[in-house]
């Protein structure tokens, strides 16, 4: 990123810098993966252009099914403009089926499909590690009324909806995904962040039988190898579909 733009903001898998109108920003996706709030680091060379194709394809994606999101344009391979938000720091993470964290902390079978969504809360603050939150703490320490919560909440469902048949056309299961939402000048809540393997499990359709392969983060959180591999794919199958 040439130096005329001023770096807001970097987090672990972005760049956020400024842009010539005051209301836009430009995000730039980074090669690297960290996962367990950053203990485990490492760096996969393309994994920020495919990130950025995929997430810009599936934010277009949402707007078509009236999803309000921060994105406008992709830049180039990896980087889009999006409208500036001030993020609110919670993050949605709704389940359909239990992996992950919930299965560590809880005594819930991996791969249990729920009839509902779970929907579950966290802090966005890596010093305190996002630890799970309840309404009641969000309300406590004044971070969103719980009006703009439940319609953040009715959201996430509604983007589950949309993103369940989206990927169920393309041979994948989403089992988890976590969203990020902001308000932007005019205070409206849009989607922010992304929306790739990075922040969504998706579970290959394409099995005879009923073993589970990562086609996400998954295959670097568990040591499974072929990350890119498998983001690829996920990119593949998302243009042959649209
Ligand atoms: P979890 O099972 O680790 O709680 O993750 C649930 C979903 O949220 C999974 O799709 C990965 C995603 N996620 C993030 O995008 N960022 C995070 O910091 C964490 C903990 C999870």
């Amino acid at each position: 990123m040439t130096n005329q733009f001023k770096l807001l903001y970097e987090g672990k898998a972005k760049k956020v810098f400024s842009h010539y109108d005051p209301d836009k920003v430009i995000i730039e996706f980074k090669d690297d993966a960290t996962a367990f709030n950053a203990l485990k680091k490492a760096k996969f060379e393309g994994k920020g252009k495919l990130n950025c194709l995929i997430s810009a394809r599936i934010f277009e994606y949402l707007i078509k099914n009236n999803i309000p999101t921060h994105f406008l344009e992709l830049k180039d391979e990896n980087t889009m403009i999006a409208r500036k938000i001030k993020v609110i720091p919670l993050e949605i993470v709704l389940r359909n089926t239990a992996y992950g964290s919930l299965c560590k902390q809880t005594n819930i079978q991996p791969g249990t499909v729920f009839a509902n969504p779970l929907i579950d809360i966290y802090l966005k603050n890596d010093m305190l590690n996002d630890p799970l939150i309840t309404k009641d703490r969000i309300a406590l320490m004044n971070i969103i009324s719980s009006k703009d919560l439940d319609l953040i909440i009715n959201l996430t469902l509604k983007i589950n909806v949309i993103l369940k048949n989206f990927f169920k056309n393309i041979k994948l299961e989403l089992v988890d995904f976590k969203l990020e939402f902001g308000y932007d000048s005019k205070n409206r809540i849009l989607l922010g962040d992304e929306i790739s393997p990075d922040n969504c499990r998706l579970w290959d359709l394409n099995q005879k039988n009923d073993t589970i392969v990562s086609l996400d983060k998954d295959r670097f959180r568990n040591d499974l190898g072929g990350l890119i591999e498998a983001y690829s794919e996920i990119n593949q199958r998302i243009n042959d579909f649209i």
